[in-house]
Parts: structure tokens; C-alpha cells; sequence
């Protein structure tokens, strides 16, 4: 079908719908590239290189929609707007993408476009896909995906050494025989007579992960094989055979991997059946489909909202002063709305605190810092919300819920996974595990300042606790780089009489910090106060903080383990950051 009017064309969806698949195959292709690069970035060491990668790619998205949003305008005209035109685009586009290994994302794909154009309140069912084409499980064992490895014919060593034998790097392995011994030493509770793993490589920060199963009979293990780079030849760090393990690495708390697949729903459902916890949203996330793990989410909020009689109501734990957050008892997420006006002593504006979301969603996140979805123009039903709730959020959040007849809009929000509140969780957790707690909170710290934050307002009551009792950092408005602050030792009181002075005799300026200080913040004691200064007294002086910013202004990638040292193949030389042994 050939046309050269224009007016002609603006009525012709086919033609309007395959400029939408080809812009979103131009986002698949340049996400390609990218990905590709991650395989010699890591056999080079090239860490600036991953860097850069893993915030680049996660632009590539809206660049996409942008472009083929002004091709369509300029085919379009006017038309682009009409909302007839989005439902016959919509028919027209089915049909192109159906049968697709990644049908899903070329939907939620299409979403943007409409999303962008229209502002739709909650979802439009004639203009977006809504529920999925097809929602069945798109793996099946055994899949072609994989590569399998049989380990009946020899000892389990040999069985490892033919995995590494089966990826490999430009640079080689710097000890395959070595470490597929250790392989075998550190999975020998495990039987098995079969290796199987993903023959997509995970790529993220300085880490590349094999991941699978080991098999005995029908009976399967989760398998993560680490490897890192740390001399110019590749070496197994760590093996994981847990699904908790494996989920810590995998978890919303962590940078999206660089991992290339065409078939996006196989590779996530094969995670599944290693995470089986894990939401499906968070798997499509974690392998850098963010936008569609955004899409899952919200599916599974409406599946929520639908099978439950689950009222929203205010989040457990102290009241934000710049975010209003609630939860739904039955489901693991809270949302959180800016709120009009920040009490004293607040100073942040609404779009610096939007630019620090940002900043966070762009950084590496390390495992520490919580990630968030934004969402704009959600509408849910008034009786779904705790009276209380609605009125604070109308009074307090005005600018963005806003109730309409029986249903509350809300404009913008973020949503994160529900974290205990470090505050509340020390309150009723045992004595042990309040002690873990504290001090996985001064390693959550460190691991932030390894990868140059400082999270700000570094209370307990802005760490949350994880399922796998992992400290979290989710209160993002006072976060900023190392390179902002400037961290100071109290001064010695002067001679003369000051000391009873209300003020600081001494300037403080704006970035000023006097780690001396985070003691007092803390209001530990007792035994969880020496639980923390037998771990992070250092935190607490200037030396540490210095001695960070000095790396990251030097330009070193500093090491960030996703599992316990324990797990580590190699007894590792004692690191400053992970005084007790225990890293990531
Ligand atoms: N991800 C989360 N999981 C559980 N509770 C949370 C989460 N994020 C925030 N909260 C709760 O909401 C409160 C306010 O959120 P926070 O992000 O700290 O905003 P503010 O900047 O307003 O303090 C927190 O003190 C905590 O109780
Ligand atoms: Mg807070």
C-alpha cells in the first residue's frame, strides 16, 4: 500500500502503526549495541566504560518514544491527537506484533506513545493494552536458551571446568582447573548430575553471573556462578545455590543487568522458576525491561485491588515531612506522593526532590538504595482508601490527589517495595537480630559511600529492612554525591567562654558534615550502640570519609559484592569496607 497524501495516510493506521514497530525496533537495536559492549567492557576492565553504559542505556527508552512520536506528528498532523485515531492505531498494531518473542514490551511500548499524548486517567482499555494478548508462561523445560552440561560421565570438578570451558572471554580464565575445583569443593551438599545455566551472561558494575540450575533427576537447585575480573583474566568469585541468595543478587535494590535476550517473558519466567518469590515485575526490571516491569506492577496492583477488599491506608513508621506514603496491608508496595508544602527545616524544592529520584534511578544503586516507579494520573476508587488517609492526602497532597465524584486522582507518584522501617523493625525485632540490623546498617553505609553517596538524612526511620534482612535506603531528598559534602571534625571548644553559646561559634556551611555527630543521630545504646561502634567506629570519624572521596576523585571503581564474603571462593584480603567479612 503505497500512498503520497498525506491526508490519506493520516487515515491509514497500518502505515501510522508500523512507524511505532519501527521506532521501538530502533530501541531494541540500540539496546542491542549497548548490551554488546558489556562483554569487553568487563574483559577489559573497562569499569568507566559499564558506567556509562548502564545509565545510557536506560535512556534509550524515552528517546525512542520521543522520535517516533515526531515522525507520527509529522505524518499525522492534527489527527495525532484524536483519540479515534489511537483506537484504530491500536487495532492496526496488534496484528504487527503478535506472535513476537517480545510482544509484551512492543505493548507496553505502544502505552507510552498514548500515556505521553493523552494524560489518561488511570488506563484507557480502547487505546492501550491493557491486560496482555497472551499472559501464558512462555518457558518450558527444557529450554533452548540454556546450555546443559552433564555430569554423570566424570567428577563434578570436570563438570564445572566444561561450564567455564563453555563461556568464554577474550582474556581466558586466569585458573579454570583451580577454581572449577572449588566449584565442585563449595556445591559438594548438592547432588547432582546435570549443570544447566542461561546461555545469556548477566553483566553488572565489575561482575558477570552464570545463572541457572543444578539438576538431580527432576530435583533442581539454583546455581549463580560470580565471575569477576580483578587481574586481566576471569576467575570464579562465588557460587550461590539458594533462591535467597540468588534473590539478593537479583534484588530491586540493584542496578538493572546488561543481559542480552530476544525472548524477555522466557528468560524472566526461567528466573521464576529459580526466584520463585520473586514478582514478575521485578524480574522484568532486574533484566532491564524496567518500563514493562512497570506495566506488570500495575497489573498485579489492579489484580490486587480486584481479588481484595484491601483499603490503602498511611504507611507504618514516622510520617515523612516531604513525601506522604500509604500502603494496601495485602500487597508489598508503598506509594508515595510529594506533598504541597515541607515543614521546617526543609529546603528542597518539588523538582529537586524529582531530580534526586532521578539521580538514583541513574546511579548505581548497590544494593542500598531502594528502587522506585513513577507513575502519573493514577485513579483508584474512593472507598478504597482509609478516611484518614484521604483526608490527609487531600489536604496535604493537593497539588496532586485530587477527588473527582467517587474517584481520587493522583498525578504523580512514586511506588517502592515495602521496606520495615529500621525504627519500628529495631523496636520488636529479637536482640540478635536488632544487633544484625545495625550493623548491616553501618555496612549499607559503607556500601553506598563505595559508590560515592551519601544518602543525607541518615536516620534510622529512612532505612528500611528487607525480607532477607538486608538495610535499605529509600528517603531520597537530602541524597548527593561524596564529592558535595565536606566532612569536618568538630573543632576544639575555644578558650574563651563560648561553650555555653546556643550557636556553633564555628561556620557551618550548607554541605558541611561532622561525622562526630552521626552518634548522636543514631539514638542507639546499650548493646546495639556497641554492636555498631565494634563495626563502624570509623564511620564516625573523618578519615574513612576522606579517604572515599579521595578514591572516587582518583576515578577508582571500588568493588561491591551482591553476596556475603562467605561465599567467595578465595579467602579475600581484609578490606577497610567490610570490617566483619561481610560485603554486599
Ligand atoms: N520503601 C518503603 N517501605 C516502607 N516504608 C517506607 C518506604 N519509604 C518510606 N516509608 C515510610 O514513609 C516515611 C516517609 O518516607 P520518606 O521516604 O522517608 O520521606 P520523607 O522525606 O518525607 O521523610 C518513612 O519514615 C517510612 O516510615
Ligand atoms: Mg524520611
Amino acid at each position: 500500500m503505497t500512498t503520497t497524501d498525506s491526508a490519506t495516510s493520516a487515515s491509514d493506521p497500518a502505515t501510522a502503526a508500523s512507524l511505532i514497530l519501527e521506532a521501538y525496533a530502533s530501541y531494541r537495536a540500540r539496546l542491542t549495541d549497548v548490551i554488546a559492549r558489556a562483554k569487553p567492557h568487563f574483559e577489559r576492565r573497562d569499569w568507566h566504560g559499564v558506567q556509562a553504559d548502564s545509565a545510557h542505556r536506560l535512556g534509550l527508552y524515552n528517546l525512542a518514544v520521543q522520535e517516533g512520536l515526531q515522525r507520527l506528528r509529522d505524518r499525522l498532523g492534527p489527527a495525532l491527537v484524536a483519540h479515534g485515531t489511537w483506537a484504530g492505531l491500536r487495532a492496526a498494531y496488534a496484528p504487527l506484533i503478535a506472535g513476537r518473542d517480545d510482544a509484551e514490551i512492543a505493548e507496553t511500548f505502544f502505552n507510552s506513545f498514548t500515556r505521553r499524548l493523552f494524560q489518561t486517567v488511570g488506563v484507557d482499555p480502547e487505546m492501550e493494552f491493557v491486560s496482555p494478548a497472551d499472559d501464558t508462561p512462555r518457558y518450558h523445560a527444557p529450554w533452548s536458551q540454556t546450555i546443559r552440561i552433564d555430569a554423570t560421565g566424570g567428577p563434578p570438578a570436570a563438570a564445572f571446568r566444561a561450564v567455564l570451558d563453555a563461556f568464554e572471554f577474550a582474556p581466558g580464565y586466569l585458573d579454570p582447573d583451580g577454581d572449577a575445583g572449588r566449584l565442585a569443593e563449595r556445591t559438594a551438599a548438592v547432588p547432582f548430575d546435570a549443570i544447566e545455566l542461561a546461555r545469556a551472561v548477566f553483566y553488572r558494575g565489575k561482575g558477570a553471573y552464570l545463572v541457572g540450575k543444578l539438576f538431580d533427576g527432576d530435583r533442581e537447585t539454583p546455581l549463580l556462578i560470580a565471575l569477576t575480573n580483578a587481574t586481566g583474566q576471569v576467575g570464579v568469585d562465588a557460587v550461590l545455590t539458594t533462591a535467597d541468595e540468588v534473590s539478593v543478587v537479583f534484588s530491586f535494590a540493584r542496578s538493572y543487568f546488561l543481559v542480552d535476550t530476544d525472548r524477555p517473558r522466557e528468560l524472566v519466567d526461567y528466573l521464576r522458576t529459580i526466584m520463585p518469590r520473586k514478582p514478575l515485575s521485578e524480574l522484568y526490571n532486574a533484566v532491564g525491561f524496567n518500563k514493562h516491569g512497570k506495566t506488570e506492577l500495575y497489573r498485579s496492583l489492579l489484580r490486587h485491588l480486584a481479588t481484595s477488599d484491601d483499603r490503602f491506608v498511611v504507611a507504618p513508621g514516622q510520617r515523612g515531612m516531604v513525601m506522604a506514603v500509604f500502603t494496601l496491608p495485602g500487597f508489598d508496595v508503598v506509594f508515595k506522593v510529594i506533598r504541597d508544602r515541607f515543614e521546617y527545616p526543609k529546603t528542597v524544592t518539588h523538582d529537586e526532590v524529582r531530580q534526586k529520584y532521578r539521580m538514583v534511578f541513574r546511579h548505581d544503586r548497590a544494593g542500598r538504595l531502594v528502587d522506585a516507579q513513577e507513575f502519573e494520573h493514577l485513579a483508584f476508587a474512593r472507598d478504597r482508601f482509609h478516611s484518614g488517609l484521604l483526608h490527609e492526602l487531600l489536604t496535604s497532597c493537593s497539588e496532586r490527589v485530587r477527588l473527582v465524584g467517587d474517584t481520587v486522582d493522583i498525578s504523580h507518584l512514586y511506588t517502592e517495595r515495602r521496606l520495615r522501617p529500621l525504627d519500628v523493625y529495631l523496636r520488636e525485632a529479637s536482640p540478635d537480630a536488632a544487633r544484625d540490623a545495625v550493623v548491616d546498617y553501618g555496612l549499607a553505609l559503607r556500601d553506598l559511600a563505595a559508590t560515592n553517596v551519601f544518602p543525607g538524612d541518615m536516620l534510622l526511620k529512612n532505612f528500611g529492612v528487607s525480607r532477607h534482612g538486608r538495610l535499605i535506603f529509600y528517603d531520597y531528598d537530602e541524597l548527593c554525591t561524596l564529592a558535595e559534602c565536606r566532612f569536618r571534625e568538630l573543632p576544639a571548644p575555644r578558650e574563651d567562654a563560648d561553650e555555653g553559646a546556643a550557636e556553633a561559634w564555628f561556620y557551618v556551611g550548607e554541605r558541611d558534615i561532622f561525622p562526630e555527630e552521626f552518634r548522636n543521630f543514631l539514638g542507639l545504646s546499650g548493646d546495639l550502640l556497641e554492636a555498631f561502634l565494634a563495626h563502624h567506629r570509623e564511620l564516625l570519624g573523618v578519615h574513612f570519609w576522606h579517604r572515599m572521596q579521595e578514591l572516587h576523585a582518583a576515578g577508582e571503581v571500588l568493588d561491591i559484592y551482591p553476596y556475603r564474603s562467605a561465599h567467595r571462593l578465595r579467602p579475600t584480603p581484609r578490606r577497610p569496607r567490610d570490617a566483619d567479612g561481610v560485603s554486599g
